[in-house]
């Protein structure tokens, strides 16, 4: 059985990881990847494979930055032939990217099988590119593996035949189950200076909060306040780092205010878990805190993942001044930390996959 992963961004490596090592315990399996080239710094991309120990990509199409359209349609293009040659049983997507929905649409035309990973989120909040690419690739995928029961609710409602879906659990926990002993061996706030006390770590990329200066200036401001009484760690996206650049805002002086290049994987993981509030826009980071029993506080006026805030420590934020300090006070005061078990976020996830996809087993739900 060959099969074929794309990926692109950020966010996509942490879901491919697992199921190349599921998929390399599998002596039948050749399992092929192709890295669209969405990301391409090599602190958004090459630091995450080495740390998740993924190998290199079969095929890299080096698309790279440019509008939705150009991007999405220069992914097309370009995995079209490398589809054709491969002629794979089954093409696996990731997430909720422009990679994954270019990707979905040449597969689907082509005639080709394709498997959803992270099937079903939905934030219904059509303003979002990331909305589209789900509903988008989910209507397309023959295989949809959701991460948590409402995913699968809501495809269910969609009218996406039950016997396509799949629970598997999700695969993001996948990976952090199996590196949180060596992020703690990383002891990455240690290496910043803010051991020992509490910190904020933040990471802010979401083109509504970072593309209107205004919005981005009251962001900072009140991370700026907050840095007065509780260190902020920040690494930041290079959309976001371009911003604060046009804009010439500087962190206020004599404050823990650390403004880093992005990081990769284990020390994002390992800064996470000792952090004692998080402060995000991005979706995985909402799962990791959830598993990790870190409050976080999400400034979005919705989420695809709502059982981190139902079950989780996730609670959302408006992107002003009031509604953020006040949500971390509250935050910080919530001394609940334990983590609490969600069905099927156990590290397995990708083991299920690799059943379903080889017809050994079912994760169909009644
Ligand atoms: C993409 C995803 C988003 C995900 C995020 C994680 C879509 C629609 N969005 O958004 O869901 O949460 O990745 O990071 O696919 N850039 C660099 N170097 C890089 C990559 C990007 O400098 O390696 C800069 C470029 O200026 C680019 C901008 O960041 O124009 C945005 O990158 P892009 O891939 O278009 O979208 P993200 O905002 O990263």
């Amino acid at each position: 059985m060959t099969l074929l992963s794309v990926v692109g961004a950020r966010p996509n490596f942490m879901k491919l990881a697992p199921v190349v090592r599921a998929a390399a315990r599998r002596p039948g399996v050749r399992h092929l990847i192709v890295h669209t080239g969405q990301h391409y710094d090599a602190d958004m991309s090459d630091s995450f494979f080495a740390d998740l120990g993924i190998p290199q990509p079969d095929h890299n199409l080096g698309v790279g930055s440019g509008s939705h359209a150009v991007q999405t349609a220069l992914i097309m293009q370009r995995f079209e032939p490398v589809c054709l040659g491969a002629a794979p049983d089954m093409v696996l997507v990731y997430g909720d990217v422009n990679s994954t929905v270019a990707a979905a649409l040449v597969s689907a035309k082509l005639g080709f099988k394709v498997a959803h990973v992270e099937a079903g989120l939905r934030s219904r909040d059509w303003s979002m590119p990331e909305e589209i690419n789900r509903v988008v690739t989910d209507r397309l995928a023959d295989l949809l593996f959701a991460p948590s029961r409402d995913g699968v609710d809501n495809l269910l409602a969609e009218g996406i035949p039950a016997e396509r879906l799949h629970l598997v659990g999700n695969i993001m926990i996948d990976t952090l189950v199996a590196l949180l002993p060596r992020a703690r061996q990383v002891a990455a706030a240690a290496r910043l200076g803010v051991d020992g006390a509490p910190y904020a770590f933040v990471t802010l990329h979401r083109p509504n909060n970072v593309d209107a200066p205004e919005t981005l200036r009251e962001l900072l401001d009140t991370l700026g306040t907050l840095s007065a009484t509780l260190p902020v760690v920040f690494p930041v996206h290079p959309r976001t780092r371009a911003r604060i650049r046009d804009m010439g805002w500087e962190a206020p002086r004599g404050a823990r205010f650390l403004l880093l290049d992005p990081v990769p994987y284990l020390e994002s993981l390992s800064l996470v878990g000792q952090a004692a509030l998080v402060i995000t826009d991005s979706g995985g980071l909402q799962e990791e805190t959830t598993y990790l029993g870190v409050p976080c506080l999400t400034v979005r006026p919705s989420t695809e993942r709502p059982i981190t805030c139902t079950e989780g420590t996730n609670r959302l934020v408006k992107a002003e001044r009031g509604a953020i300090l006040a949500a971390a006070a509250e935050a910080l005061a919530d001394r609940r930390r334990e983590a609490r078990a969600i069905e099927r976020w156990d590290g397995r996830a990708a083991e299920r996959i690799l059943e379903v996809l080889l017809g050994e087993a079912s994760y169909r739900v009644s």
